[in-house]
């Protein structure tokens, strides 16, 4: 790994060099990859239009980086630790041979079900080996991932599929997650309804849950790989892709609309995740690294799979929830398997704390040797515990900021390299040249200033487009501000430079460090029978960060409490229960100003229970409208 930065000057020197020349520090960097033809220009770019482009001309496959390539000298170190839900199931641990044999098996069980290059492949299985080898084998043969949460309902999945016309759906029977059986198999039946693209569904086994089996249609992974093992030849060559080339499409959600498909290409995703996970932990060989996402989200991608395996480190995944058997299993884990990194949410951290020291104190935390933070801000609170009980003093913090757009981490402290202040991201990684915009689109010089925080640069991580939907991606990311990527986050620089995220200046909610759309549950809550309108804020929630706070104007004759069940499950089955509201206010009316537009501030406000700082409500149609709206959340609390 000889792109990592061991000291701070090291780090100043990088920085310096991918500013002043970016194109020779990323050539150099990506010359620690392999390719199958090298590039011919390093990077071509844009932010008008956007296009932009990485390594233009390389020729590569990912899993050749990913596998291949650590076969001869670490065939054998562990690639995946799995450990699953309940620990009394044993525990499985794929070798970097094991993984690429399995990888090759499965690609050729996509190319036997008419799976081609560029083809839509969507993805929804718990977190089991397969999930690691299902998407690997996609970018084997050059196919198109896009991995659908397991939470997420069968309407979410129907959209996702859809969106980018997927011509197949590799699932399991059920998953486990705690005590809870998902029904995965049945929810996606239910989403297949709505999908004319998709000709055929692969099915894993995995909680032996009664399901139905169409004929034509559904196939058992267990039965495709002995098809495949009977064929002979259980090699799969890498397809040569181009640097440029889509590797997967990630569904996130905006301020507007339906959820949008974050576009990643091969090359530079490639090169960005591998030099974030080899940097900002300082990543070792043959140490354990334990990243608790899911690979349904961006940090599972990058942090589970493709940066950790580019690196050839051992990344162990589990299967199951912190609080299952009991609040310490996080903690069994990494006494288990002598967990070196570990990389959680701070919602994680906080509901963790709240269980007590107990589930703490009688396991032997001492291999760890850095914390990684990511998904929200972390609150100082939980900053010290993580800081004292877990590393004991002794371990940095990384608390990572990034986006599921970036691909990988843009502004975080580097272990042990960089210095580290609670509830700060600190500062850039070397190519990252982040900026402070005030309203009136000017950049925001010197320090001890907040504004919101734009990218002047590329990196070679960012997202290229929206899938189906340039238009969308160039009005989301690149028109808020000329020649600049917006983030949509607020942010501070303090007097040393220190950048410190303050959270989202638009309307997307971060629960439990999942982004949600503010208009996306009040779409769902709407398609509820009895209700007229609706409008959603954040609030702070002691653990997840933010909760849900729904405003829902309702016919007169409802049932309060009946019909608040059926919001619930309402959004529920239109997206999934992450986002249901923690909080329905039934009000009869809206804050909206004379042009019709409701006025968020104030009920932002309402639900935060800061009624001192409401400020002018003058131009409200109807300003008795907020005490009213006030004195029912009283009723609430
Ligand atoms: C939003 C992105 C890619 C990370 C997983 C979430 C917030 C993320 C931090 C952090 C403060 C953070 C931002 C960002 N966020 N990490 N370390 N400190 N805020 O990815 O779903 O794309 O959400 O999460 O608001 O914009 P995501």
């Amino acid at each position: 790994m000889s792109f990592q930065i061991k000291t701070f000057e090291e780090y100043q020197d990088a920085y310096k060099r991918s500013v002043e020349n970016p194109e020779e520090f990323w050539g150099d960097v990506a010359s620690n990859f392999f390719w199958k033809r090298k590039w011919t220009n390093v990077l071509n770019w844009n932010f008008t239009e956007p296009d932009i482009k990485w390594f233009e001309g390389g020729k590569l496959n990912i899993t050749e980086n990913c596998l291949d390539r650590h076969i001869y000298k670490n065939g054998d170190t562990p690639a995946i630790i799995w450990e699953p839900n309940d620990p009394s199931e044993s525990h499985r641990i794929l070798t970097y041979k094991q993984l690429l044999t399995k990888v090759e098996q499965f690609a050729n069980v996509l190319k036997n079900n008419n799976i081609k290059k560029g083809d839509r492949v969507c993805i929804y299985l718990p977190m089991v080996p397969e999930l690691v080898i299902a998407v690997l084998a996609c970018a084997r043969i050059g196919a198109i991932h896009s991995v659908v949460f397991g939470g997420f309902s069968a309407q979410s999945i129907a959209d996702r599929i859809n969106d980018a016309e997927c011509k197949l759906v590799i699932t399991a029977d059920g998953g486990f997650r705690g005590n809870k059986v998902l029904e995965l198999k049945t929810i996606v039946d239910d989403a297949l309804m709505q999908c004319k693209s998709v000709d055929k569904v692969i099915v894993l086994t995995r909680s032996r849950t009664p399901i139905s089996m169409l004929k034509g249609r559904d196939v058992w992974w267990e039965d495709e790989i002995k098809k495949v093992e009977t064929q002979g030849n259980p090699a799969c060559p890498a397809e040569e892709m181009d640097a440029e080339d889509t590797l997967f499409i990630l569904y996130t959600s905006g301020s507007t609309g339906k959820p949008k498909g974050v576009v990643h290409t091969t090359a530079g995703y490639m090169v960005y995740t591998g030099y974030t996970f080899a940097n900002t932990f300082q990543y070792q060989p043959g140490e354990v690294y334990f990243c608790t996402a899911d690979i349904g989200w961006i940090t599972g991608h990058s942090y589970i799979v493709y940066g950790p395996l580019s690196q050839g480190a051992t990344s162990l995944m589990f299967e199951g929830i912190p609080t299952f058997p009991d609040a310490g299993r996080y903690w069994d884990i990494i006494d288990k398997y002598k967990v070196n990194i570990l990389y959680t949410a701070p919602t994680a951290i906080r509901s963790l704390m709240a269980f007590g020291d107990e589930y703490v104190d009688s396991k032997d935390l001492s291999s760890l040797r850095v914390l990684g933070s990511v998904g929200e801000p972390i609150n100082e609170e939980a900053w010290h515990w993580y800081k004292d009980k877990i590393g004991k003093g002794k371990c940095p913090i990384a608390d990572t900021w990034w986006q599921t757009e970036n691909g990988g981490h843009l502004i975080t402290p580097i272990a042990d390299v960089t210095p580290e202040v609670p509830g700060y991201a600190l500062l850039p990684l070397p190519g990252v040249q982040p900026c402070l915009m005030d309203e009136n689109g000017k950049e925001i010089e010197g320090n001890d200033v907040s504004g919101n925080l734009c990218i002047k640069f590329p990196w070679p991580g960012m997202l290229r487009t929206t899938w189906g939907d340039h238009e969308r991606c160039k009005q989301t990311y690149f028109s808020t501000y000329a020649n600049m990527y917006f983030t949509g986050d607020g942010c501070y620089r303090s007097p040393e430079g220190y950048y410190r995220i303050t959270g989202r200046v638009d309307d997307v909610l971060n629960v439990s460090g999942h982004r949600i759309g503010t208009a996306e549950v009040e779409n769902a809550i709407n398609m509820h029978s009895d209700v007229v309108e609706s409008a959603i804020v954040g609030y702070p929630h002691p653990v997840k960060g933010q909760g849900i706070y729904a405003y829902v104007i309702a016919n007169h004759h409802i049932d309060a409490d009946k019909t608040r069940q059926d919001i619930l499950q309402t959004v529920t089955r239109l997206i999934g229960a992450i986002a249901k509201p923690d909080i329905i206010q039934f009000v009869s009316d809206l804050p909206k100003t004379r042009s019709g537009k409701i006025m968020r501030r104030i009920l932002r406000k309402v639900a935060e229970n800061d009624l001192g700082s409401l400020g002018d409500t003058s131009t409200l149609q109807d300003p008795t409208v907020v005490e009213k709206i006030i004195e029912g959340a009283e009723k609430l609390r």
